[in-house]
């Protein structure tokens, strides 16, 4: 199954596509996630990407295709994949079209999360993520067992810095510009599914099975 989980910031796309991963054994790449690895470790590529993710911009194109370019050539995806947070411009939506031409692929469909503002802004200021394994909590929909600490691995919770009311305004309006335009671009390849993503965890989950269930 190659699937784009498509949304604005904090619309849960992270949180069903490792639910997904999980239930199918196929990888969740995402673009967050491996750049903020990149700055963790303070590669040349995290250094040049953090000053963009600090304010909420997007980070350039050929960064961002570039990292998606070496995942796919990975033997773990040669099965599927969900792709979380990428596309997220029309220019990244041709490279991926190009990059799976190149390896015999096709798309198999493009869900496209929506929630209302005021719920994504609660999820994003309450959102808490493990700084050492990336698993992603909420203070009140999706604690830890200890608060602030990572039920998996035991590490520190942290808040993300671009969880920052500002800088949730400035992804949110760059989401608008930049990547909304997607909408259209997949409905006009017959491939976006909407998705309801307001309600708990699981009543979303439910939904994603509905749209998912043939494919999986
Ligand atoms: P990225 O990490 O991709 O951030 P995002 O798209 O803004 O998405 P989020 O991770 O904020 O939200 P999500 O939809 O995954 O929600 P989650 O499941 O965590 O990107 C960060 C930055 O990297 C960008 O700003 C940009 O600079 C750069 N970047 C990344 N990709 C790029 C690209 N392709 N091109 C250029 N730049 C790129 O859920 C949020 C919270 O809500 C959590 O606390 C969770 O527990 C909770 N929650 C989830 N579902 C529910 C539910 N149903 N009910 C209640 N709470 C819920
Ligand atoms: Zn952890």
């Amino acid at each position: 199954m190659r699937v784009v989980f498509l949304g604005a910031p904090g619309v849960g796309k992270g949180t069903q596509a490792d639910r997904i991963a999980a239930q199918t054994n196929q990888p969740k790449i995402s673009t967050g996630d491996l750049l903020r690895e990149a700055v963790k470790k303070q590669t040349a590529l995290g250094l040049q990407a953090k000053s963009y993710m600090d304010r909420g911009a997007l980070v350039p194109d050929e960064v961002v295709i570039g990292m998606v370019r070496e995942k796919l050539g990975e033997p773990a995806c040669a099965k599927g994949f969900i792709l979380d947070g990428f596309p997220r411009t029309v220019a990244q939506a041709e490279a991926l079209q190009r990059l799976l031409e190149d390896n015999r692929m096709t798309l198999d469909r493009v869900v496209n999360f929506a929630v209302p503002v005021g719920d994504i802004v609660k999820r994003l200021s309450g959102r808490r993520s493990c700084g050492k394994c990336q698993a992603v909590y909420h203070v009140d929909f999706a604690p830890p067992r200890v608060a602030e600490i990572c039920d998996r691995c035991g590490a520190a919770l942290v808040q993300r810095s671009d969880d920052k009311p500002d800088t949730v305004e400035a992804r949110l309006r760059v989401y608008e510009e930049q990547t909304a335009p997607l909408i259209r671009y997949y409905q006009g390849k017959h491939l976006l599914a909407d998705l309801d993503g307001s309600g708990s965890v699981e009543v979303v989950s439910g939904r994603l099975q509905r749209v998912l269930g043939p494919l999986m």
